[in-house]
């Protein structure tokens, strides 16, 4: 059987590493690429259960560097680019842009260079906060809304967005671009919201809390976020954006709140901190189009939670 080569770029993150381990368990006709810069928030430990394959390959690779990615790519010769590498964390971006840009825009740049040369589809991972703020009253985003984005950092996956459409039209190019809301579960990076606050409750420190708390996310668990993206794969049309979306808009004061029950913490280890510079009030997607792909989340918000605690519980070293 013909081996479907699969290119990852930012494996070794949080999202792309299940992601890599779902490809796995799915199907045996893939030969996977990870290529990840190994950057602070790349972390190779991820992928331990499966690096032992012969069909898995790690390349250290920055996705900045033109003509070391174009090389690798063309020996590698993808059949597919999921591209997830990219600076992902909004307070970063607002305290030094400059990574956001370069990574997220001119690494995008290089792969779409690459792509337009070649038959490779590409499968690009966006975000739903492209979108920017979801004023109360207001219905869900649709993937027709506007861009509007509110931080460096979504700024920059607009922007990857702007480049990739204008390829799908110049050169058309095969791409699909997903717009997936907040992600969690085991392995994400400790500067992340539900991490940092299940690791400041493990430790008995205060959970920081921007501003009143009040602003909601959209939340799905990893191992939903990675079906939606695995679905989107088999049936998601050519030049089309799919929202991920769970149905569990919830405040960051109740994330909180459900936090200090599982870890048995008291309340008032709750502490509002100065809010964000453009912090966003609310995301919420409508997902109506990967629902008709047959996508429902299979893991409820609180058992997400339960899992994702035990599992941080189980590796304080993380
Ligand atoms: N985590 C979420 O909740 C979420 C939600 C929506 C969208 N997204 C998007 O999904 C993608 C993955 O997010 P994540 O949370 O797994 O991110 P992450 O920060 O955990 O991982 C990013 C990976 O990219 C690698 N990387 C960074 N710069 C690179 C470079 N110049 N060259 C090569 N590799 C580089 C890092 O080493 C790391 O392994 C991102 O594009 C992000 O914008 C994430």
């Amino acid at each position: 059987m013909k081996k479907v080569r699969i290119v990852i770029t930012g494996g070794s993150g949080f999202i792309g590493s299940h992601f890599i381990k779902l490809l796995m368990r799915s199907e045996r006709n893939n030969e996977i690429f990870n290529i990840d810069l190994l950057t602070y928030a790349g972390d190779n430990r991820r992928l331990q259960e499966i690096e032992r394959s012969n069909l898995y390959h790690f390349i250290r690779c920055d996705i900045r560097e033109k003509d070391k990615i174009l090389s690798v790519l063309r020996d590698i010769k993808p059949d597919v680019i999921f591209h997830f590498a990219s600076e992902t964390h909004v307070d970063n971006s607002i305290a030094r842009p400059s990574d956001f840009i370069t990574t997220n825009i001119n690494g995008t740049f290089n792969i779409l260079e690459f792509v337009r040369s070649s038959e490779t589809k590409l499968i690009h991972i966006s975000t739903d906060e492209i979108y920017g703020d979801r004023k109360k009253g207001e219905s869900l985003f649709v993937e027709d809304n506007n861009y509007n984005p509110s931080s460096p950092y979504s700024g920059s996956k607009a922007a990857q967005e702007m480049l990739i459409k204008s390829y799908i039209r110049t050169y058309k190019i095969k791409s699909i671009i997903i717009r997936p809301c907040n992600n969690f579960g085991p392995f994400q990076h400790r500067e992340k919201f539900i991490p940092k606050s299940i690791i400041s409750a493990l430790n008995n420190k205060p959970i920081e809390i921007y501003g009143d708390g009040k602003n909601k996310r959209e939340w799905i668990y990893i191992d939903d976020g990675c079906d939606a993206i695995y679905r989107i794969y088999k049936k998601g049309r050519i030049g089309e954006i799919y929202n991920i979306g769970s149905g569990f808009i919830v405040s960051n004061n109740r994330i909180a709140i459900e936090i200090l029950k599982l870890t048995g913490r008291p309340r008032d280890l709750i502490l509002y901190v100065e809010d964000r510079p453009g912090h966003d009030t609310m995301y919420g997607v409508d997902f109506s189009k990967l629902r008709s792909m047959g996508f429902r989340p299979k893991t409820s918000l609180i058992t997400g939670l339960k899992l994702t605690v035990e599992w941080y519980q189980n590796n304080s070293d993380w």
